[in-house]
């Protein structure tokens, strides 16, 4: 096995441009395992991330191809998550490789999370082969296309080759193109030993699993292994790659992309990006870039009436084994009692981290409106972090308060130019510059501000532009803001799970919007609920839900006893769904109308 005969490198593509299908024809191709024992995508391998057809977390396989001219070549394919929550995952998957195929639909052309995708890459110094996919679809315009990314990236797409991954139409292209233009690893066997951690998992046998990229020296079973972040130490247990299988190997060398097993039992220990050195004979300098990964969007979390607060806990701390960037402390609120607020990179992980412990753990859970980290600096200059709008101080300790601000790029057709800065706009965001991708395609640039962005500007983005346009973004640093503390009343009483942080411009409409939401969702009771909205002792909105007249079971009078039956049963049902809020049962749905907005 020469270095010279590897090739390590990703794919990048906008959700939906074909990753997964071209990962698996190149499976396929390369004789890994056949059509027939292939799930329909390998290398999604979550449960979850098949049904959202999403890549969530990156894993690598290694794939044998005969070239055409003769020699056997290892190719590494290192998986990459394609949404921008994951975009560190991303980029350290990225300095895996050498190379990226990046592969674009030729019914749409790039797409903003390509971009931004195909910028790490350069930052890596990464070989791209651009990749012409869906060439079967009648409306392809693969020249269109190949023009659009010479302009707009710059790199010389006359050899791209157009296939479809679909019908497995010219693979072979592609695995010749990666053999012939993408470098092979350099890196000496002899230094002490150098490796990045770029995925981890935990396994219930084997404890966790880090995914590796070895740069330099040897690792193998048996020796001492120490992570730099921490400087903690490990016994290596095995060493492998994955082919159909996981696959035992003697050592792991320079080039070399596998896995490894240490005694490691927390994936915090082996967090991605990090280094993996020689205790015994450490290197000097770490692999540079690692950053440990803050969140950026935080909620609440209480178990559902009825439901262990500790079975929670218990969920939580099984999903952070596997998930170093899934934060969790207990938190208390009048409203629903204890819980936890969790902090996510993300709306999507927000999400992801939800489904899951409702699916795998079978929890019913109650969820807050998310937020984001303001910065708070009081009078008597004190600086405070606040991520729980209830956290907040009165007004008028306050001097001022920041809100983090991201940088954000929209690319869209020019039809839908106007659409997009009016969203924006009514988003607060500052208009920064507007360029043409070609004809009648634009890429905006704005700053806006994150909490807007989390509510449901993706959502309103679809909506306005058909679908047509996306959207990438990163955290740009904190401004300035006038911003309120928004509280929702139920019946006279404050629910503090309610409470969201706004802008004082937004607060009137927000609050109005939830109170009437509210007003749909929360059932009739046997008297009036009044809902209002208000900013400290000012109601700035008010719904009421009119008093129920009949009773549930009047309709059954004379019914035969086992309906009655049913129906109660019905509604015991429902009730597990139902928080109590001083007189007033509030659905679990409530919580998330807070977040929904038109
Ligand atoms: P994520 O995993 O969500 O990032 O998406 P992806 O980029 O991996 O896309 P995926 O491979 O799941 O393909 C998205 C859709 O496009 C699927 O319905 C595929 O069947 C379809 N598709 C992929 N390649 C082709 C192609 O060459 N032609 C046609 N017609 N459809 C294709």
């Amino acid at each position: 096995k020469k270095q010279k005969n590897i090739r390590n490198f990703s794919i990048i593509a906008h959700i939906d441009h074909g990753k997964s299908t071209l990962a698996d024809r190149l499976i396929e191709k390369t004789g890994m395992l056949t059509s027939r024992e292939m799930q329909s995508q390998v290398l999604d391998n979550m449960d979850l991330e098949r049904e959202r057809g999403i890549t969530i977390k990156l894993k690598a396989v290694r794939l044998v191809y005969k070239a055409k001219n003769g020699e056997e070549y290892l190719l590494n394919l290192i998986d990459t998550p394609g949404h921008v929550d994951f975009n560190y995952e991303v980029s350290r998957s990225l300095a895996a490789c050498e190379g990226a195929l990046l592969v674009v639909d030729s019914t749409q052309g790039i797409e903003a999370q390509t971009l931004a995708n195909v910028y790490l890459a350069l930052e890596q110094d990464l070989e791209i082969i651009p990749i012409i996919n869906k060439i079967d679809l009648p409306s392809a315009r693969p020249e269109e296309v190949k023009k659009e990314i010479e302009d707009i990236i710059g790199i010389d797409c006359e050899e791209a080759p157009l296939i479809s991954a679909k019908e497995g139409l010219n693979i072979d292209d592609v695995l010749e193109e990666i053999v012939e233009k993408i470098p092979a690893p350099k890196g000496d066997v002899e230094a002490p030993l150098k490796a990045l951690i770029f995925d981890s998992y935990y396994d219930s046998y084997k404890g966790v699993i880090c995914y590796i990229r070895v740069f330099e020296g040897t690792i193998e079973p048996g020796m001492t292994i120490r992570m730099m972040s921490t400087g903690k130490s490990y016994e290596v247990t095995e060493v492998g790659v994955n082919t159909s299988k996981h696959m035992s190997l003697d050592k792991l060398e320079p080039g070399d992309v596998g896995f490894v097993t240490a005694s490691i039992k927390n994936v915090k220990d082996a967090r991605v990006g990090d280094t993996i050195t020689d205790h015994k004979n450490p290197t000097d300098s770490p692999l540079p870039g690692y950053k440990k990964v803050i969140p950026m969007v935080y909620c609440g979390i209480y178990p559902a009436e009825g439901e262990d607060f500790n079975s929670v806990r218990d969920a939580l701390e099984k999903l952070q084994v596997n998930d170093a960037s899934l934060v969790f402390e207990p938190e208390t609120s009048v409203a629903l009692g204890f819980g936890f607020r969790c902090g996510f990179l993300g709306l999507l992980h927000m999400e992801i981290i939800q489904e899951r412990l409702e699916r795998e753990f079978d929890l019913n859970i109650v969820t807050t409106a998310p937020s984001v980290i303001y910065k708070i600096t009081k009078k008597n200059g004190e600086v405070l972090e606040i991520q729980n709008p209830s956290n907040l101080p009165p007004e008028a300790e306050i001097e001022y308060m920041e809100e983090p601000i991201v940088s954000a790029s929209i690319m869209t057709p020019t039809d839908y130019v106007g659409a997009v800065m009016e969203l924006c706009q009514n988003k607060r965001g500052t208009f920064l510059n507007m360029e043409y991708l070609e004809e009648k395609r634009v890429a905006m640039h704005y700053d806006l501000p994150l909490n807007e962005v989390i509510y449901d500007f993706f959502d309103a983005l679809k909506s306005k532009t058909r679908g047509y346009a996306s959207l990438d973004y990163e955290l740009k640093g904190y401004m300035q803001a006038e911003l309120e503390k928004l509280d929702i009343l139920i019946n006279g009483e404050l629910v503090d799970a309610f409470s969201i942080i706004v802008h004082e411009e937004k607060a009137y409409e927000r609050g109005r919007n939830i109170a009437e939401r509210l007003k749909d969702v929360i059932p009739r009771h046997q008297f009036a609920v009044p809902i209002q909205a208000a900013i400290g002792s000012k109601i700035i909105a008010r719904e009421t839900i009119r008093a129920l007249r009949k009773d549930v079971l009047a309709k059954c009078y004379g019914g035969d006893i086992s309906r009655k039956k049913k129906l109660l049963e019905k509604q015991k049902e429902g009730k597990k769904r139902m928080r109590q809020i001083g007189a007033v049962e509030v659905p679990q749905e409530a919580f998330l109308t807070v977040l929904k907005y038109d």
